[in-house]
C-alpha cells in the first residue's frame, strides 16, 4: 500500500455499513475495510459517524446570490417581480463585486460539506458580466468545489435582443452547459422552438443541456415533453436536466402520467427546487394554495433521476438560507410526503449521489479508486442527518481537511445538576443505524 495521507476510523456509510475505515493516498480513496493495520499522517476518529460523499448542489445562480435588497426587496413573491428585479440590477454590476458574492457563497457552501456546484449564469447582458466573472472563479476555486456553468438566457432565447448570439458567446468563453427558459419565452410556440434550437446547439457542440422549464402553476406548461423528444431524437440520453418542471404539480393526472415515462425513456434528470418551489409557486392561488413542487414520488418511482437543487440564497428569489443540502433535501421530503421509511434515505441521496449523476460528475462515491472526497457528519445516518442537519465536522477535499466545525452539544441547567441534550433518543424503538458517539 503506498504511503497514506489520511484515514478515517470508525465510520458509517450511507449505504447501512458501520465499523469502517477510509484510507487516502495520492488524493484517492486506496481502501475502505473495518480495522484497517496501516498508518497515516493524519487520522480522524470517525467515532461511528456517518461518513458520505460531499452534497451536490444541481441548481444554483452564483451571480445573483448574496445580493439581496439590491435594488429593494421582492414585495410579491412571486418569480416574476425577482425578474424583474434582477434586470434592474443588472446594469451595476461588476466582474469583481458578481464575483466577490459568489465567492462568499462558495465559503458558505464548503463548509456545509458541498462541493460540487451547478450553477447557470444570466446571459442576457450584452457584457457578459456574470459568465466574465464565474469562469474566473470557477478556475480559483477548483482545487476545492468543482463548478458547472450553464449559459442561461434568463430573459428568453427568442424575447432578449441577441440571447442567440449571447448563449454561443457565453458557450465559446468556456461556459459548460446549454440553458433555456421556454415558459418565459412570449408564446407556447417559441418556447418550444427555443427548447428545439438549444438542443440541437448542444448536440453540435458536444455539450449538455439543463433548462428552467415549466417552472409555472400552468398545467398546460408542457415544455418538458419538448425537452425529452429533442433528447431522443438527437441521442442525448442521460445528459439533458429539467430544472424545476413545477407545472408537472397542476397537471392532470392521465396527461403527467404519460410525461412521465417520456422522461424516464429519455433519460432526463430532473431537478426540484424545494425551498423556492415551495416559495414562488402557488402565489396566484387563493385556497386551496398548490404546493408547487413537481412529482418527485412518481418520477423517482419510474427511474428517472431526481436530485434537488437550492436554486437561490439571500438573492431576488428567495431571502432566506445558508445554502445547506440537508435543508433542501429536508424541505424535499416534506413538499413531497415522502416519510416512508424507504422514502426518506431517497431525500439524502437527492442530495449526493443523484446531484453527481445529474452534473456527470467522475470519480464522486466512496469506493476505492473515487476521489477522496467526503464529509462526515455527527449524525449516525441518512436519516438521522436529515431530521438534525448537523454540524458537517471535517469536509475533506482530495484527501485534505479544508472545512471544520464543533461538535453540537447543548446543557440544561435544571434542578441543580447539569443534563446533556442530544436530540437523540436513548430509547429509540424504530431502526437506526448505530449510534454516533457523543463525545465528552
Ligand atoms: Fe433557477
Amino acid at each position: 500500500m503506498p504511503t497514506l495521507e489520511l484515514i478515517v476510523r470508525n465510520a458509517n456509510l450511507p449505504d447501512g455499513r458501520s465499523g469502517l475505515d477510509l484510507a487516502v493516498a495520492e488524493s484517492k480513496i486506496v481502501a475502505v475495510e473495518p480495522a484497517l493495520d496501516a498508518v497515516a499522517a493524519r487520522e480522524i476518529d470517525a467515532t461511528g459517524c456517518l461518513v458520505t460523499p460531499p452534497f451536490v448542489e444541481s441548481h444554483f445562480h452564483l451571480d445573483s446570490t448574496l445580493s439581496l435588497g439590491q435594488p429593494r426587496m421582492n414585495e410579491s413573491g412571486t418569480l416574476l417581480e425577482g425578474i424583474q428585479l434582477w434586470s434592474e440590477l443588472k446594469p451595476s454590476l461588476t466582474v469583481e463585486s458578481v464575483k466577490a458574492r459568489a465567492r462568499e457563497l462558495c465559503h458558505w457552501a464548503i463548509a456545509r460539506g458541498t462541493l460540487a456546484i451547478r450553477s447557470h449564469v444570466d446571459v442576457c447582458d450584452e457584457r457578459l458580466v456574470g459568465v466574465q466573472a464565474l469562469l474566473e472563479l470557477r478556475e480559483q476555486m477548483a482545487p476545492y468545489l468543482d463548478i458547472q456553468l450553464v449559459a442561461f438566457p434568463q430573459d428568453g432565447y427568442f424575447r432578449f435582443p441577441n440571447a442567440p448570439l449571447l448563449v454561443r458567446r457565453a458557450l465559446d468563453m468556456g461556459v459548460d452547459v446549454v440553458g433555456g427558459i421556454p415558459h418565459f419565452e412570449r408564446t407556447m410556440e417559441e418556447g418550444a422552438a427555443s427548447v428545439r434550437e438549444l438542443c440541437r446547439l448542444a448536440a453540435e457542440r458536444g455539450l449538455w443541456v439543463d433548462m428552467h422549464c415549466d417552472e409555472t402553476d400552468d398545467p398546460l406548461s408542457r415544455h418538458v415533453e419538448t425537452l425529452a423528444n429533442e433528447a431522443l431524437r438527437l441521442g442525448l440520453e442521460g445528459r439533458v436536466a429539467g430544472s424545476h418542471l413545477t407545472s408537472m404539480h397542476s397537471m392532470d393526472n392521465y396527461y403527467a402520467g404519460k410525461l412521465v415515462a417520456l422522461l424516464a425513456e429519455a433519460e432526463l434528470s430532473a431537478v426540484p427546487n424545494p425551498l423556492i418551489n415551495i416559495v414562488l409557486q402557488g402565489r396566484h392561488d387563493t385556497y386551496p394554495k398548490r404546493r408547487g413542487m413537481t412529482r418527485v414520488k412518481e418520477l423517482m418511482a419510474a427511474g428517472v433521476n431526481v436530485s434537488f437543487g437550492h436554486d437561490c440564497v439571500m438573492d431576488p428569489w428567495y431571502s432566506l438560507g445558508t445554502h445547506d443540502m440537508l435543508e433542501v433535501a429536508s424541505m424535499g421530503l416534506h413538499v413531497a410526503q415522502m416519510t416512508a421509511l424507504d422514502e426518506m434515505p431517497g431525500m439524502f441521496d437527492a442530495v449526493t449521489v443523484n446531484g453527481a449523476k445529474t452534473l456527470g460528475l467522475e470519480g464522486y462515491g466512496l469506493e476505492v479508486g473515487c476521489n477522496a472526497d467526503f464529509v462526515v457528519l455527527q449524525a449516525a445516518d441518512k436519516i438521522e442527518a436529515l431530521r438534525l442537519r448537523p454540524p458537517r465536522l471535517f469536509v475533506v477535499r482530495r484527501g485534505q481537511v479544508i472545512a471544520e466545525s464543533e461538535r453540537s452539544r447543548s446543557s440544561l441547567h435544571l434542578d441543580g445538576r447539569e443534563h446533556e441534550v442530544s436530540f437523540r433518543p436513548r430509547s429509540a424503538a424504530f431502526p437506526l443505524a448505530a449510534r454516533c458517539r457523543e463525545r465528552a
